[in-house]
């Protein structure tokens, strides 16, 4: 039997790791619309402390199908980071089409102190700031919201506008009416609780006819034109969510000329948003200056105003701290073993020359084997430490 690495007592940097399951089970235990009001209200401090941040347009690894973007910030507390993809394509083989985790690290020392999924907490923060931005900018009385593309992140954006901005009829599309019927039956035990009424409709056209709030949240990349001018009527809010990488959009360009722009930062935006169709200098108003009153949200009853949103590192900053208070209230994260425990922290070596000991110990020298680590050998790894090349 192996006996444990000795691992003198020194500073230990405890490491908290939330996984999806214990993520959903806070998310059930606390609440669906409490954890969306949660995270707006973490999310609009944050904004309110703009300055505080080191910010920066998020890197993009793109493929033909996809593409995997770092999303980092930090202020003189907290790094955090967070690693997403976006791979419409996926669905057709049974993943999702957005996957995420991150980290929260403490700028001080850098010691990273909380590892999070973050698919789940995506989609919470997406509608969370869908509707930050909604409340500034969608007429007061809306209370009629298109939702079009009827995905992953259909629900959230569902619920946090009947919960938090005063929908009570949502009208729901998707070119595939599998997902809208997904949707209708995942909605169905809200429609009595938040007095909303859910209509499926037969088109994008059918769903945006009338409405206050038009949320489009698919799925293609593609410079795809969901909305198109026609269909645009003065006074409507543009919740523009999936439209969030270059070559992919989701407005005809014509509707961006005629009305007023919001982004999260603006720099990212020009790259990814649906402004890219846009010429660099196109007027566009940052979310934070319309929630620390620098700038006007909504002018008039009659003006168009769209949120181009394509998510921001300052969102998920605020959605970790979130994720991690809840799991530490709920005493529901674990420590994860990622930084050593050193005795003398210039001697990492250490660490290695205790596990070969162990390794001895474990099985009697018969050579080299004894010491697996050299052989880069999946197969000669400690039980349970073996894993499948791919
Ligand atoms: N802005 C942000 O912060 C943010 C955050 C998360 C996801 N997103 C983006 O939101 C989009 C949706 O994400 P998801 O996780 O729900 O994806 P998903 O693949 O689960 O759902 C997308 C849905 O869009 C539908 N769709 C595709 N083309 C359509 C069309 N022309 N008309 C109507 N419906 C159409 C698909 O059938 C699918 O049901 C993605 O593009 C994603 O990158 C943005």
């Amino acid at each position: 039997m192996n006996t444990p690495l000795h691992v003198p007592a020194s500073p230990a940097v405890d490491t908290l790791f939330l996984g999806y399951p214990e993520a959903a089970r806070l998310v059930a235990r606390r609440g669906v619309v409490a954890c969306l009001r949660g995270m707006v209200e973490a999310i609009e401090s944050a904004f309110l402390r703009w300055p505080e941040f080191d910010k920066s347009a998020r890197t993009a690894a793109h493929s033909p199908d996809g593409v995997i973007e770092l999303m980092p910030v930090s202020d003189a507390r907290h790094y955090a980071f967070k690693y997403v993809n976006g791979h419409p394509v996926n669905t057709r083989q049974g993943l999702p089409t957005v996957m995420a985790f991150g980290a929260l690290a403490d700028v001080r020392t850098g010691a990273p102190v909380f590892l999070s999924e973050l698919t789940l907490t995506t989609a919470l923060r997406t509608a969370a700031t869908s509707v930050l931005a909604a409340r500034r900018l969608a007429r007061p009385d809306s209370r009629t919201m298109a939702l079009v593309g009827n995905g992953a992140q259909s629900e959230f954006q569902a619920l946090a506008f009947a919960a938090l901005a005063g929908i009570r009829e949502l009208r729901l599309y998707d070119v595939d009416a599998e997902a809208t019927r997904k949707l209708v039956g995942n909605l169905r035990p809200w429609t009595e609780r938040l007095g909303v009424v859910v209509k499926a409709c037969a088109s994008t056209r059918a769903a945006v006819e009338g409405a206050d709030i038009v949320t489009t949240v698919t799925a293609d990349k593609a410079y795809a034109k969901i909305l198109t001018a026609g269909m645009v009527e003065s006074g409507m809010h543009i919740n523009a969510v999936g439209g969030d990488c270059p070559g992919k959009t989701e407005l005809d360009a014509a509707i961006l000329s005629a009305a007023r722009v919001f982004v999260e930062y603006e720099p990212q935006t020009r790259i990814e948003g649906e402004i890219q169709q846009m010429p660099a200098d196109f007027p566009v108003t940052e979310l934070w200056r319309v929630l620390n009153g620098s700038a006007p949200g909504r002018q008039s009853p009659r003006e168009v105003t769209v949120f181009d949103s394509v998510g921001f590192a300052l969102e998920d900053y605020a959605a970790l701290r979130y994720m991690r208070d809840l799991a530490h209230e709920a005493g529901m994260a674990v420590a994860l073993p990622l930084v050593p425990q050193l005795a003398d922290p210039k001697d990492l070596y250490g660490l290695l020359a205790a596990a070969e000991a162990n390794e001895r110990q474990a099985r009697p020298a018969t050579g080299p084997a004894a010491v697996p680590a050299e052989r880069g050998d999946a197969t000669a790894l400690p039980a349970g430490m073996a894993f499948a090349a791919r």
